[in-house]
């Protein structure tokens, strides 16, 4: 049995998604598999050194949490030119923040690592596409997370689709969001980093989820036409990780209607100013002339229209009809695995093995590009069209 190692530069995992999604629930969780194994003689096993600033921060994760999820040690260091020049290291990772992603990745480039990070690369097309061009022409694998694509309801949504489910898809209602907290009110602290709620640190609802509803849409039903859409900044204030109080400048609900190339109307709610009385944190309501699907995080609820109830407007008397009746749960007939890790075995194998994988820096620059529209759209008060990248 070949163990072929890829070492990986794990950058910036100390946060919020590095920590929990990438280090412990894709690559620990890899490797506690026993690596990806590619067919009978072979497996490709992840070898991360983790990097940051900070060594207080980095080590508890490499020691105390990865002696509990794989039973030993990882290495780590504040050193990242030396991590860059060691040729064992042949991916570089970057969770830090979004702001943060353009130096890493063009120090990557130079050390000549295939190249893998969060979204959004950047908060500016033009700088999102200098980052693909620049991958691109020094002839580097790359690849953006686009991890929605993989949660298990949109999967189902994906099956049903290929079913015939829909019939013809009319429109698809996403709704996002729950409330998150302003860190001001006494026990109730916030539970995203203040950033977030910065436009100067790169934060704003919009950068942040029109780069996820751009791949799911496109993957999911179809190219985006054109869009309109409007931003607010529901709450001015909020109280930083330090318990400053601070001035939100970004974005923190968005409104959006994308029209397909196809005429399908696709209209997203966001917002972190919301309290949830629905299926889940995300709903995507997919409705067809034979057929509706309401999908959450994982599970997705079906309607035919032969299970179509008629209502009858009259608030005189209670409603007659429980309208959450007459839907069925789509079984779960595979295990799902975790959405991140199966996009990082993807990777793994794109790099080890040449494997095509489509979820580039060029794809993830076509997210920051309709965020950015969207400013427009809000800014100007109109509608924009989607120019092809
Ligand atoms: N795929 C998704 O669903 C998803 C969800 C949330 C956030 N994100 C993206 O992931 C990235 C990180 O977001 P987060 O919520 O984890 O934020 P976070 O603030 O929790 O984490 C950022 C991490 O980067 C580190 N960092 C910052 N500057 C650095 C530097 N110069 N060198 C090294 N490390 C540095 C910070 O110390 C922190 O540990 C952002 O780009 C964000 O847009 C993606």
């Amino acid at each position: 049995m070949e163990i072929r190692k890829i070492g990986i530069i794990m950058n910036g995992v100390t946060g919020r998604m590095g920590t929990n999604q990438h280090l412990i629930r894709s690559i620990l969780a890899i490797i506690k598999q026993g690596g990806v194994k590619v067919n009978d003689d072979m497996v490709l096993m992840p070898e991360p050194i983790l990097t940051g600033r900070n060594a207080n921060k980095l080590k508890p994760l490499a020691t105390e949490v990865a002696k509990r999820e794989i039973g030993r040690e990882l290495a780590y260091t504040t050193d990242l030119d030396t991590a860059l020049g060691d040729s064992n290291n042949q991916i570089f990772f970057d969770a830090s923040g979004t702001l943060q992603r353009a130096g890493f990745i063009e120090k990557a480039v130079k050390a000549g690592k295939a190249i893998y990070c969060e979204k959004p690369t950047a908060t500016e097309t033009k700088e999102a596409l200098r980052l693909a061009e620049l991958v691109e022409k020094a002839g580097l694998k790359n690849g953006v997370v686009q991890d929605k694509l993989w949660l298990p309801s949109f999967r189902k949504i994906a099956m049903l689709k290929d079913l015939g489910f829909f019939g013809k898809i009319l429109s698809v209602r996403g709704e996002f969001g729950y409330w998150v907290f302003t860190g001001i009110d006494r026990d109730q602290p916030a539970q995203r980093p203040s950033w977030n709620y910065r436009a100067e640190d790169g934060g704003g609802i919009m950068i942040d989820m029109f780069c996820h509803w751009q791949y799911v849409i496109s993957n999911l039903f179809g190219p985006i036409k054109s869009l309109v859409a409007y931003g607010n900044t529901d709450i001015p204030e909020r109280r930083d990780e330090s318990g400053k109080i601070y001035k939100a400048t970004a974005d923190d609900s968005a409104y959006a209607i994308f029209v397909l190339e196809d005429g399908t109307v696709c209209q997203f709610n966001s917002s972190w100013c919301v309290r949830v009385r629905r299926d889940d944190l995300l709903t995507v309501e997919v409705n067809g002339t034979k057929g509706t699907a309401v999908a959450g995080l994982r599970e997705v609820f079906v309607q035919s229209a032969a299970e179509t109830p008629k209502p009858v407007w009259n608030p005189d008397i209670p409603q007659p009809i429980n309208f959450y009746e007459g839907w069925q749960k789509v079984p779960n007939n595979i295990p799902y695995d975790n959405a991140f890790k199966i996009q990082w075995e993807e990777f793994l194998r794109h790099v080890a093995l040449d494997e095509p994988f489509r979820y580039t820096l060029r794809e993830g620059a076509k997210g920051v590009q309709l965020a950015e529209l969207g400013m427009q759209s809000w800014k100007e008060k109109r509608w924009v069209d989607v120019p092809a990248l």
